[in-house]
């Protein structure tokens, strides 16, 4: 989704500015813009494209300090014009912003209204204009005043041609971080655009402004109330987001799994008590006691990790769980359970929609945790406690090992709660074990990676495929469907595999693989039966198993280790992200930027 860099200092801004977009390249954008103040004028490069494509338009400029904006098209579409920056009408401001403004028609129309001509079909210019068109001592009160009457997601950088020593940063609902170094200042919608420069941030919370300046910066509400933010350090290591000599970041973060799961469980497991210990949670045994549901939410891939967690917490725990689309659940008035734990999931904990729902529960008095990878963010912060995820920053838009620790962070959870009641320590310490030989598991199922690639390029002609699977295997087949459909393009369907008799058994014959996931659990000769039914109507099928099948029954059979079964799913996925990957490979796709997708959604 659009990205944010700005830069005031005493080094050149834009190769600063241009270095900024790269990194947040990832995010998914479809056009881009730099904004510099040189010889006391704003001077706008901007064009439809990359931000290679915007590199050789740019000059060179001794200017020092910039905005720039990679954008991904809301209102109006991509082109030259609409690209950001924006600037007003007397070329004094030029606004870079992230988000949505839901009242832009009726703001367009009132600057039409006062004889304002504008130049594009974006939300965004209007800010240009409202913020130039207010009578204020500072830029601060100017961007302030002019953001009383805008409503909306928003976070955005203002520079002004008439106050060259400082930019004005404001944020609600989308992402904006400072970055504090020596003599200089930096900003961007996500700290992969800063570390590389200083692990130095300040996260603003949503209705907050900051002024920077070379030196420093303050920080306020947007009632004008100062507020002190101290910066904190990042602990991100900037090659964590350079592609160390893998083809792609999917592919380099599928490989680094094995030590994000062991990162995700040091000091977690306890061999002692048989279980496990999270202490972000800050629920005591009574507590963890007195859950009576558990509900997860989270969108997209996330959700179908939640899905994961919830068939673990009933299977550990026997507490009632399930999973919901936190975009579903923030529209329908949800029935808040007081002795629920509901458990929002996000990689980037910037969701939008998930957040939302965050705060809907939050409102209502529901007891909420945070299941996230990225430290500092809205949902880690409105959440309060929770488990991160400790998967490292993942840059590939396709998720793969945040995933993976999200479902490693559910089998914690569910381990911990169900050792509060009647979880035996036998039983505990089994799945104690299972974890520990987690990554070692893993690293056995990436080996594989090359006889995956000559199945994946066996069916990447498929027009259409089928995921089936059942209990522990569904929401792995849900997850296989969607790695596979956003990253090449093939239309992928998951069913629940009793459920293919009841209708789409019709669409089975020659041209439609199935996938079917068959963990080695109770359910083994009903999902042969599944493969048989599938066999019988000329279907190809590739397996997905760690179960022993009857030899010549599937086309295609990928074998996974055999660990403790509660953790199948962990393992069953693993194959399911290659087998995605090398047939977008296969279609020369670009596995890191599928087309229309981005890697943190922070619209509706
Ligand atoms: C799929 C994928 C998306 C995300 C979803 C939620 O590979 O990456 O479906 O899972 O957009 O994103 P987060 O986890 O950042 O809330």
């Amino acid at each position: 989704m659009c990205g944010i860099v700005g830069y005031l200092g005493g080094r050149q801004a834009t190769p600063v500015l241009v270095e900024g977009l790269h990194r947040l390249e990832y995010r998914g954008y479809d056009s881009a813009g730099v904004a510099v103040l040189d010889g006391g004028e704003i001077v706008v490069t901007k064009t439809a494209g990359r931000v290679q494509d915007l590199r050789d338009l740019l000059v060179d400029s001794p200017a020092t300090v910039g905005v720039a904006h990679t954008r991904w098209a809301t209102h109006g579409v991509a082109s030259d014009r609409n690209a950001h920056p924006h600037l007003d009408a007397g070329l004094r401001i030029a606004v870079v912003h992230n988000g949505i403004i839901e009242n832009a028609e009726q703001l367009r129309a009132r600057l039409q209204a006062d004889g304002v001509e504008l130049v594009s079909e974006t939300d965004t210019e209007a800010l240009a204009h409202l913020i130039a068109q207010q009578r204020a001592d500072s830029l601060e009160d100017a961007v302030r005043a002019a953001l009383r009457g805008v409503e909306g997601t928003y976070g955005l950088v203002v520079l002004d041609r008439d106050r060259p020593d400082e930019l004005v940063v404001a944020r609600n609902g989308s992402p904006v971080v400072l970055g504090v170094g020596d003599g200089e200042m930096f900003v961007a919608s996500d700290v992969s655009a800063l570390v590389h420069h200083t692990q130095r941030v300040v996260f603003l919370d949503d209705g907050e402004l900051a002024t920077l300046t070379a030196t420093g910066y303050r920080t306020s509400t947007l009632d004008a109330r100062s507020t002190s933010k101290v910066p904190t350090t990042v602990a991100v290591a900037a090659d964590a987001y350079e592609l160390g000599g893998h083809e792609d970041f999917m592919r380099k973060e599928m490989a680094e799994q094995p030590e994000a799961i062991a990162r995700a469980l040091r000091g977690r497991l306890d061999e002692r008590f048989a279980t496990a210990h999270l202490g972000g949670l800050a629920l005591d045994p009574m507590a963890l006691r007195a859950i009576r549901r558990v509900k997860f939410l989270g969108c997209g891939s996330a959700y179908y990790a939640g899905q994961m967690g919830a068939v673990l917490v009933e299977e550990l725990a026997r507490v009632p769980a399930d999973a919901e689309p936190a975009s579903e659940f923030r529209y329908r008035n949800p029935v808040v359970d007081p002795d629920a734990l509901y458990v929002a999931v996000s990689q980037s904990g910037e969701t939008l929609d998930t957040l939302a729902a965050v705060q809907e529960l939050r409102r209502k008095g529901g007891r909420v945790i945070g299941a996230v990878n990225v430290v500092g963010s809205a949902i880690a912060r409105e959440c309060g406690s929770g488990v991160f995820l400790h998967a490292g920053p993942e840059v590939s838009v396709a998720s793969t090992k945040a995933l993976t620790n999200m479902t490693v962070s559910f089998a914690m959870l569910a381990l911990l709660l169900g050792r509060v009641r009647d979880l035996s320590a036998a039983a505990g310490g089994r799945i104690v074990a299972g974890l520990r030989g987690l990554p070692g598991q893993v690293e056995r199922v990436l080996a594989d990676d090359a006889d995956i690639a000559r199945i994946a390029k066996r069916y990447a002609h498929a027009r259409h495929m089928f995921f089936l699977g059942r209990v522990r295997g569904w929401p792995v087949a849900r997850e296989g469907a969607q790695k596979l459909k956003e990253i090449s393009y093939v239309h992928a369907e998951a069913y629940q595999s009793a459920e293919l008799k009841h209708g789409p058994l019709a669409l089975i014959d020659p041209d439609m693989p199935s996938v079917v996931v068959v963990p080695a659990d109770d359910l083994v000769a009903k999902n042969i039966a599944t493969i048989e039914q599938v066999k019988a109507r000329g279907g190809p099928v590739i397996a997905i198993t760690n179960a022993d099948l009857p030899d010549g029954l599937a086309d295609e059979v990928i074998r996974v280790p055999r660990g403790e079964p509660e953790l199948d799913p962990i393992l069953l996925t693993i194959p399911l992200q290659l087998l995605a990957y090398h047939t977008a490979a296969a279609l020369g796709r670009d596995v890191d930027r599928p087309r229309n997708l981005a890697k943190s959604v922070t619209v509706e």
